[in-house]
């Protein structure tokens, strides 16, 4: 039988994620699998660290794109990507997601004619001054097939009257959470950490909006501050771009627990340690609520609205004063877990990757 050919292109620490339990199922008889690394993200905490702990197959090429301003960056990916691909000759690209390196392949494949798929499509925050919704806007509207993980994402493809076929198959990310939970709850990270403290907070933050701009990264250090004089223990482990920022422009903090970025199993298994997690971060709103634990997202708007409405994700931009008296309000709420008891998951089954994976089977 004539196999497939599938290259699916990552390039940052969630797509490799996302992209885990998809390459999984990939491996049968029926596909010749390609993994294309952009380079996006380098270092060993952010890339490979995924790579070693998850078990994936070792990229087929990466492009070492790194570091620069957003147009530099896409500009790179997309001349980098285009002679390789055409070498490699897929059936299908695969992107997942909404960063630079996906938005720059989606456009090589397109611009190739390759037949073009996005895993997460239809997720929208409606917040256009991010570069992730623009980018996943474009990526959706030139994908011949769509992959949505929730019900609202695909309502939003179908409203949006994109060209592709779109189906919803659920949250690869589930998959990947459910796949690996008995390695999260082996960590041993509060040990490693030497965390003793009752009360925990599990904080990320690393969005442009949030420390590119000095007051406002000025703003989420005063607001951990305050979390850690309610007595709650703040374990940040800080994106490279967030500490250089942090440096850059003279923010200096005391009381907060400051760590290296995390790998999978560590990250996950801080957040089910916590009573609050607060982020900016689009993953973990929805691995917080799969672990039961109420999120504070610092942004202004959210794609996984799912979460909000089930009042287990608050979205508070950087209003100090409300996501004090909130986190106060949680810690002192003893049955506030008890919330997540009777909600069913929106993201799906465990099973998108093999939804997607038998989807992909047909498309020669
Ligand atoms: C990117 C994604 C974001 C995603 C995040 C996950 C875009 C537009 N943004 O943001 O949606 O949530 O990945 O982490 O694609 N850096 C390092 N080491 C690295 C990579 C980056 O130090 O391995 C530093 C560099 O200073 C770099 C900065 O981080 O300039 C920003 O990196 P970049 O890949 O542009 O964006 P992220 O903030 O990681």
């Amino acid at each position: 039988m004539n196999k497939t050919k599938v290259c699916l292109i990552v390039g940052t620490r969630p797509q490799i994620i996302k992209s885990a339990p998809i390459l999984k199922a990939l491996v049968n008889d029926d596909f010749i699998v390609q993994l294309v690394h952009t380079g996006q993200h380098y270092d060993y905490q952010l890339s490979k660290a995924f790579f070693d702990e998850m078990d994936i197959m070792n990229p087929t090429l990466n492009l070492e794109v790194g570091s620069g301003t957003h147009v530099w960056q896409i500009s790179q990916i997309l001349s980098r990507l285009e002679h390789p691909l055409l070498k490699l000759e897929p059936d299908v690209v695969v992107v997942p997601g909404d960063t630079n390196s996906a938005l720059a392949s989606a456009l090589v494949a397109s611009k190739l004619k390759i037949k073009l798929a996005h895993v997460e499509a239809g997720a929208r925050s409606n917040d256009f001054t991010a570069p992730e919704e623009i980018n996943r806007r474009l990526i959706d509207h030139c994908s011949e097939i769509l992959f949505a993980p929730t019900r609202n994402c695909l309502d939003n493809l179908r409203k949006e009257s994109v060209f592709g076929k779109s189906y919803m198959v659920g949250d690869t990310m589930y998959d990947a959470f459910l796949e690996n939970y008995d390695k999260i709850k082996r960590s041993k990270i509060r040990e490693r950490l030497g965390i003793n403290s009752k009360q925990l907070a599990a904080v990320t933050i690393h969005r442009t909006e949030n420390v590119d701009v000095k007051a406002n990264l000025h703003m989420v250090i005063e607001i951990l501050n305050g979390i850690n004089e309610q007595g709650i223990e703040v374990v940040f482990p800080m994106h490279p771009h967030t500490r250089s920022r942090l440096e850059e422009f003279k923010i200096s903090y005391k009381g907060i627990t400051v760590v290296d970025p995390l790998g999978y199993f560590d990250m996950l298994k801080l957040v089910e340690e916590a009573s609050v997690v607060l982020t900016d971060s689009g993953g973990l709103q929805k691995e917080a609520f799969w672990l039961h634990v109420p999120c504070i997202t610092l942004r202004n708007s959210t794609e996984w609205e799912e979460t909000v409405k089930l009042k287990v994700n608050f979205v508070f931009g950087l209003n100090k004063k409300v996501i004090l008296n909130k986190v106060h309000a949680i810690i002192n709420n003893s049955d506030f877990r008890k919330r997540f008891r009777d909600i069913r998951n929106p993201f799906g089954d465990g099973r998108a990757s093999k939804r997607i994976v038998s989807l992909l089977s047909g498309i020669k």
